[in-house]
Formats: C-alpha cells, sequence, structure tokens
C-alpha cells in the first residue's frame, strides 16, 4: 500500500526540466541597456560636434582635428581615438548579439502566436528592424564620410571633413536617406532610453515618469538637430565656399 504523501508521478514518468538559456535574459538585458545608455551618449556627443557645421568650415574642421588628437601627449597620436572606436566596436557586437537573442527568445516563447493579443508600443515592437536599419546606416555613413569610399568619394579630403560633408549631402538621394535614418534613430533611440529603466529594474513611479520625458526630448532634440544638417545642405545655407 503506498503512503499518503508519495509522489504521484514517478519521477521517471516527469518531463525532464528546460535548462536555464545561456547566457541567461537578465545579463542579455543589462548588457544591452549598458551599451545602448553608451551609444545614446556618443550620439549626445556626436550631434553637438555636428551643429558646429553652423559655425563654419574651419570651426568644424577644428573640431574633427581635435577629436582625432584627443589627449594628446599623454596619449600620443590617434591612440585615444582609436581606444574608443575599439570600445564602440566591442559594444555594438555585445548590443547586436544580445539584441538578436532577446528577440528569438521573445518570438519562441510567444510561439506560433506572435501577435496573440499582446498590447505593446509600435516602437517596442519595431526595435530589431529599427535596429538593422540603424546598423546599416552606420556602415554606410563610416564608409562614406569617415573613409570616403562612397558618395563622397571624388575629392574626398579626410582633412576637411566639412566639405566631405556638403558634397555628400548635397545629393539628393543621401539628403532624403539620412532624413529617413535620422527618424529611425529617434525612434530606437526613444524606446531604447525607456527599455533601460525597465532591464536595471527601475520601479519607482517618479523616475519611470522623469526617464519617459528624457527620452522623448533626447529622441526629438537628436532628430531636428542632426535632420536640419541635409535639409540645410539642400535649401543652400550651408555650402563649400
Ligand atoms: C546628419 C547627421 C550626421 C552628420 C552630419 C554626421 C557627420 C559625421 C562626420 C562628418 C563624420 C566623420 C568625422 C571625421 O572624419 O572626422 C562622422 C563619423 C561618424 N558618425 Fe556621424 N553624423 C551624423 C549622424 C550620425 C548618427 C545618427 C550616428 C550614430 C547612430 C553617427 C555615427 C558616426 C560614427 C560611428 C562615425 C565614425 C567615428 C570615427 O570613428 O571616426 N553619425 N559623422
Amino acid at each position: 500500500m503506498s503512503s499518503p504523501t508519495a509522489d504521484p508521478i514517478p519521477l521517471a514518468a516527469r518531463p525532464a526540466a528546460t535548462p536555464a538559456p545561456f547566457p541567461p535574459t537578465w545579463a542579455l538585458k543589462v548588457i544591452m541597456a549598458l551599451t545602448g545608455s553608451l551609444f545614446v551618449a556618443f550620439v549626445l556627443f556626436h550631434l553637438a560636434g555636428n551643429l558646429k557645421v553652423y559655425i563654419g568650415a574651419e570651426d568644424f574642421n577644428h573640431y574633427a582635428e581635435w577629436l582625432r588628437h584627443l589627449l594628446n601627449p599623454l596619449i600620443p597620436g590617434s591612440g585615444f581615438l582609436w581606444a574608443f572606436r575599439a570600445v564602440m566596436v566591442g559594444s555594438l557586437v555585445l548590443h547586436v548579439y544580445s539584441g538578436i537573442t532577446l528577440w528569438v527568445r521573445g518570438r519562441r516563447s510567444r510561439g506560433n502566436h506572435p501577435r496573440k493579443f499582446i498590447a505593446r508600443r509600435l516602437s517596442s515592437r519595431t526595435m530589431f528592424w529599427t535596429g538593422l536599419i540603424v546598423l546599416c546606416f552606420i556602415i554606410f555613413h563610416i564608409l562614406d564620410l569617415t573613409m570616403g569610399k562612397l558618395v563622397a568619394a571624388d575629392g574626398f579630403d579626410p582633412a576637411d571633413p566639412y566639405s566631405n560633408l556638403i558634397h555628400s549631402f548635397s545629393r539628393a538621394p543621401v539628403a532624403v536617406f539620412y532624413g529617413l535614418t535620422m527618424a529611425l534613430i529617434a525612434f530606437h533611440i526613444s524606446h531604447g532610453i525607456w527599455s533601460v529603466i525597465n532591464d536595471l529594474g527601475g520601479t519607482g513611479k517618479r523616475l519611470r515618469s522623469v526617464v519617459f520625458i528624457v527620452a522623448g526630448v533626447v529622441a526629438v532634440v537628436v532628430a531636428i538637430g542632426n535632420l536640419s544638417i541635409p535639409i540645410a545642405v539642400q535649401a543652400g545655407i550651408l555650402a563649400v565656399s
């Protein structure tokens, strides 16, 4: 006779426990939050530099030169810039890997009903795709304005980033491409900043309201500030003198 406390399901008949995924989801979210915050800081810093284009060619080029030789003579040549680039590339790899892994896990956990009454904001649902477009934009942008391999190629002068920029943006398709991607970047950034607070476990009501407002303001500032540059070039307000 079996005792009343005996396990009704024999051990051998129980389904095997699903092994915890590796890397754990919480670790991927923390990586997304930290690397994403680094990118937002970079985009704001880059925007401040980009807006120098309105002061004039000399000022803009001087700023670019200053960046290349940051922390000289403590770190010789462009050492700091290259170290910074290495950190950015490493962070980008981690950000993309974590983003794709979380996206795949999210789809799997929703099974065959990806849209089943799951109320999520449009920006949240499109994070994967806007992220992919931002990645393509960054590759295009570096090939064009840093390396001079694309549209700014004819007459590309590494010592004259101002002229390179004007040459590139004076082509209508490039200006339109920048316009569209800047809007998507703003979308990606706004939801990204908002996700940081969730991923790092911020629950305070006031804190969440502040982050919500900051996310919106940063996105609008980045979009308008950057968007104004291709528009100004197309309108002839910014030109090579
Ligand atoms: C209209 C908006 C923008 C303008 C006018 C602009 C302008 C420039 C210029 C002129 C350079 C080359 C600098 C040099 O050679 O010294 C550059 C590099 C770069 N930009 Fe932008 N940029 C814009 C938006 C963005 C955005 C939204 C991102 C990121 C999402 C971005 C990421 C980068 C990166 C990663 C580099 C390479 C930095 C390096 O390693 O030298 N840019 N940008």
